[in-house]
């Protein structure tokens, strides 16, 4: 059996910046506000045309790839990870496929929102350690900015997110207690419309208090009405305080979960690059677990929340800047929309 190793990362973020003050443009809000609640300072938005999930997720994995010195004709199984996908469907992995013309090889969308990387990681894991492939590119990439509802109505939710993309390429290695540990996967779907984008689906509202108004029809019509442009419904909704309350107490758990598995503690870990929700989030894990400030990577306040992103693109930005080297312990843990968390312990 091998284990599987990052070869390779990269990450893409678009060259717009928009500050919190610039928002203050679109809604009521304020510097002062976004940042003691999330600490953000600024975010980055693609290009309205022209610039999309797909192609963020390009730019990250061609430098991916030339890192893990392959190239995307070697790639042999690709798993994309993103909630803000080009089309409804198909999803983005085939697109992704098409304009890095590689081989017909298998490509896997994942659906785990902020847990999404690391979901897709573990899956890669799998297959590596099996045989099955010896080359997968795996990709988180955001955008966000095409469907946040940028009026005061919605800016507890759209001043959090932002764009952008990581990838990286995994490998089998045969050196042992090398590559990835363990990953550890969970989710609690009790709250799952507590973040969530309901529209379009075929629920038609059943699970929800307040049931939209379909056209009156036999068949058909029950995709999206402009009435929930208007009135806000076709926007992505969360509870702020529920999400942030699972957060606290379900990070610090698959943290220690993926510790216990490999008889190692909090001491152990060179860096913990977790997911970046909400700066607050962070801290908060950090203090549960007694981690000093070299031991967590936090880089929100360039970027926002970028969800199935923010994982690889942290990860690459710590491994840039020299925080990452042969041998370190790093931990990587997410939750999210679903709910879903889960967390990768990889000796570097
Ligand atoms: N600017 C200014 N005021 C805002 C605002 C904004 N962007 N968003 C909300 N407010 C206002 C609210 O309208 C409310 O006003 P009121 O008291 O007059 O009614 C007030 O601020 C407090 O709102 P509330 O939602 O209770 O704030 P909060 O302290 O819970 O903070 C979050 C909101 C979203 C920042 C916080 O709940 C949070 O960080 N949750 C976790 C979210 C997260 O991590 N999501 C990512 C999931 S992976």
């Amino acid at each position: 059996m091998f284990q599987s190793k990052i070869a390779g990362i990269g990450y893409y973020v678009p060259k717009n910046v928009y500050t919190n003050q610039d928002l203050t443009r679109f809604m009521d809000t304020s510097d002062e506000w976004i940042q003691e609640r999330t600490g953000i300072k600024e975010r980055r938005y693609a290009d309205r045309i022209g610039e999309t999930t797909t192609t963020m997720a390009v730019e990250a994995s061609k430098i991916a790839i030339e890192r893990a010195n392959t190239t995307a004709e070697e790639i042999d199984f690709i798993i994309f990870a993103t909630l803000s996908p080009d089309y409804y469907f198909p999803g983005c992995g085939v697109l992704l496929q098409r304009e890095m013309g590689m081989k017909e090889v298998g490509a896997l969308d994942i659906r785990n929102q902020c847990s999404g990387f690391i979901y897709a990681l573990s899956v890669a894991d799998q297959f590596i350690k099996t045989g099955m492939y010896k080359n997968i590119l795996v990709v988180g990439s955001e955008k966000h900015s095409f469907a946040l509802d940028y009026s005061t109505r919605g800016r507890s939710v759209s001043v959090i997110f932002g764009d952008g993309a990581g990838a990286v390429v995994l490998q089998p290695t045969t050196e042992a207690d090398k590559g990835i540990l363990s990953t550890h996967l969970h989710s609690d779907g009790a709250d799952a419309e507590k973040l969530a984008m309901y529209y379009p689906g075929a629920s038609g509202g059943i699970w929800l208090d307040e049931k939209p108004k379909w056209p009156e029809q036999e068949l058909g019509g029950m995709l999206m009405t402009a009435e929930m442009l208007e009135d806000g419904t076709a926007f992505p909704v969360m509870d702020g305080q529920a999400v942030f309350k699972k957060a606290v107490v379900k990070f610090p758990e698959v943290i220690g979960e993926a510790l216990a598995k490999n008889n190692l503690t909090t001491q152990d870990i060179t860096l913990l690059v977790p997911h970046q929700a909400n700066l607050r989030i962070s801290q908060f894990i950090q203090k549960t677990l007694k981690l000093n400030d070299d031991q967590v990577f936090n880089n929100i306040q360039k970027y926002g929340n970028t969800t199935a992103a923010s994982v690889p693109i942290a990860l690459c930005e710590a491994w840039e800047a020299g925080k990452i080297k042969e041998g370190d312990l790093i931990c990587l843990a997410a939750f999210g929309a679903g709910f879903t968390w889960g967390s990768a312990l990889i000796r570097w």
